[in-house]
């Protein structure tokens, strides 16, 4: 993300080709905008419709009864199950401040109630999906695996009234309108990042992040830990990293850095959400805060001072020195054992102070050294002007300005082998403004309304990519100049929810014209949640 590169006035484009195509057996979503906008309010007569949700569920077969909460309802959980009633008490610590109830988890049998198992053997369901059937009397949520579960319990938690994600007692009806979801992802990586280096955000900060994802089923989330203005995790080889190079941000505020327990806590917290943490380093670019810290790590030996501004492109790591393989190699090392997940992000991105030769040299090194802690390489797509090693994941950031040759670098890449996240800039970057008055955020790859970032398709969206290269979607969002959660928020939101549904619902629900309806009805629930979200004229919001 640079600031320094000409700001344009956004212009109306061209949609890109949407599949208007209601999937079959779809009764609901991405088909009955007149329906949902009879959910919207604070109580309505009827329960929310089934499927009037964000992710479009895959499939919606509404009718019959709907299930009531009451104060005498049971959260039933498998009794063997210790991951199901983890999930059943995390519901349950949602919905108990509004309704009041007691909703005792319990593992004693039982038809009614809410009940939440593990163990179907639907193998369309695959790890993440789930069925949801609701009647008189019983929700039952099932899935093949614990993550299944935890996403269709976000999809009851949606089906109720947005008053059950306030924390003071509500009026309820907690109704939950009748009939099946059976629903799996599009895709296996639906991520988000956030950028701690140009601002720090604390552990709670970060915690409020990962729930708000949660919420819309999203599985992975990218912690942006270096740049030029910020060391953020502690390396007990290079201790200065953190102590020196942690010391201040974007501004020249404090800064801060993530000790290896407030880092495992995250991970922790995030497991809980069935959210995989994944860890980036940049290199070889970015890296003042590095080279701040330790002055042999620079070509001339001296260290350069700590930097608070926004520009890109000055520093780099300095690549033929060995001890610059030692840093990358101890880095490396903690930070893989501290990470449980697959993958280790080494950036890669807007090494303009690096030259090509070197760059590749570098890259090449740097993927080894990740494989060889048994990690799977990410880069932002620049790697693919290296040598990604098999397996590797390049995460494209470009936009409608990036050239046709690197396109087709990235696109050459992924026919050969190499895995693609996409991030396009004017889509999915949550810091971009969504206009000129947008008081937040930066506008380098143009202005982003909430349709322009809802209304592409990543099965098709870079040309020449075979469609099963892509392993989904992320939505960074950068942080030059947000400082809080209240900031992220008013970037984040409604954005947000637009990329969890490119990730996760199948293409033939994606119809702008359904999925601002279902937006609409997000925006009582984002109230309820404290976060201050963008009020798009674009976008059917209730009254407030
Ligand atoms: C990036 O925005 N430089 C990945």
């Amino acid at each position: 993300m640079r600031l320094h590169r000409t700001q344009r006035t956004a212009l109306p484009r061209l949609l890109g080709s949407l599949l208007l195509v209601t999937a079959a057996g779809i009764s609901s979503a991405g088909a009955a905008p007149g329906a949902a906008a009879a959910s919207i309010g604070p109580v309505t007569a009827a329960p929310r419709p089934l499927g009037q949700i964000v992710p479009a569920p895959a499939e919606v077969k509404a009718g019959g009864s709907p299930y009531v909460i009451s104060a005498g309802t049971k959260i039933r959980v498998d009794h063997d199950s210790r991951d199901a009633r983890k999930i059943g008490d995390y519901l349950a610590g949602v919905l108990r401040p509004s309704t009041g109830y007691a909703l005792p988890v319990t593992g004693s049998g039982g038809s009614d109630g809410i009940r939440l198992r593990i163990g179907s053997h639907d193998s369309k369901l695959g790890a993440e999906g789930y069925t949801l059937k609701s009647g008189r009397g019983s929700v039952t949520i099932t899935a093949r695996g614990p993550a299944g579960l935890f996403h269709g319990v976000q999809t009851l938690r949606q089906l109720l009234p947005a008053d059950v994600e306030k924390k003071s007692r509500q009026a309820g009806p907690w109704r939950v309108a009748g009939g099946t979801v059976t629903d799996a992802p599009r895709y296996a990586y639906r991520g988000a990042m956030l950028d701690v280096s140009r601002h720090f955000f604390t552990v709670t900060e970060v915690k409020r992040y990962i729930d708000q994802l949660a919420l819309y089923k999203m599985n992975k989330f990218h912690l942006h830990l270096s740049d030029d203005q910020g060391w953020r995790i502690a390396i007990d080889s290079w201790p200065r990293l953190a102590t020196y190079g942690g010391q201040t941000e974007v501004g020249g505020g404090a800064g801060g850095y993530y000790t290896k327990s407030d880092y495992r806590e995250i991970i922790r917290y995030a497991a809980s959400r069935y959210m995989e943490v994944v860890p980036e380093i940049d290199l070889p670019g970015h890296t003042n805060a590095a080279l701040a810290s330790y002055a042999e790590l620079n070509c001339n030996g001296v260290a350069p001072p700590l930097y608070t501004g926004t520009n890109v492109g000055f520093s780099s790591l300095c690549v033929p020195k060995a001890i610059t393989y030692d840093f990358v190699n101890d880095v490396v090392r903690e930070l893989a054992a501290l990470t449980p997940g697959k993958y280790l992000h080494i950036g890669g991105d807007e090494a303009h102070s690096t030259s090509h030769d070197d760059y590749v040299a570098f890259m090449n090194k740097a993927q080894a050294v990740v494989g060889k802690y048994g990690k799977t390489v990410v880069g932002w797509h620049q790697l693919t002007g290296a040598t990604p090693v098999a397996g590797a994941v390049a995460q494209y950031w470009g936009y409608d300005e990036t050239g046709a040759a690197e396109r087709k670098q990235v696109a050459d890449a992924a026919k050969n082998g190499t895995k693609l996240v996409l991030s396009p800039a004017d889509r999915v970057y949550l810091d971009m403004k969504y206009n000129k008055d947008t008081a937040l955020g930066l506008a380098w790859a143009g202005y982003v309304e909430v349709q322009r970032s809802y209304d592409w398709n990543p099965g098709t969206y870079l040309e020449g990519a075979p469609e099963n290269s892509i392993l989904g979607v992320e939505a960074p969002i950068w942080s030059e100049t947000l400082t809080n959660s209240d900031e992220i928020e008013q970037m984040a939101f409604p954005r947000l929810p637009g990329v969890a549904e490119l990730g996760w619902s199948p293409a033939s629900t994606h119809d702008w014209d359904a999925y601002k309806v279902r937006l609409a009805a997000q925006g009582p629930r984002f109230s309820a949640l404290g976060i201050d979200y963008y009020r798009s004229a674009q976008v059917p919001w209730p009254a407030k």
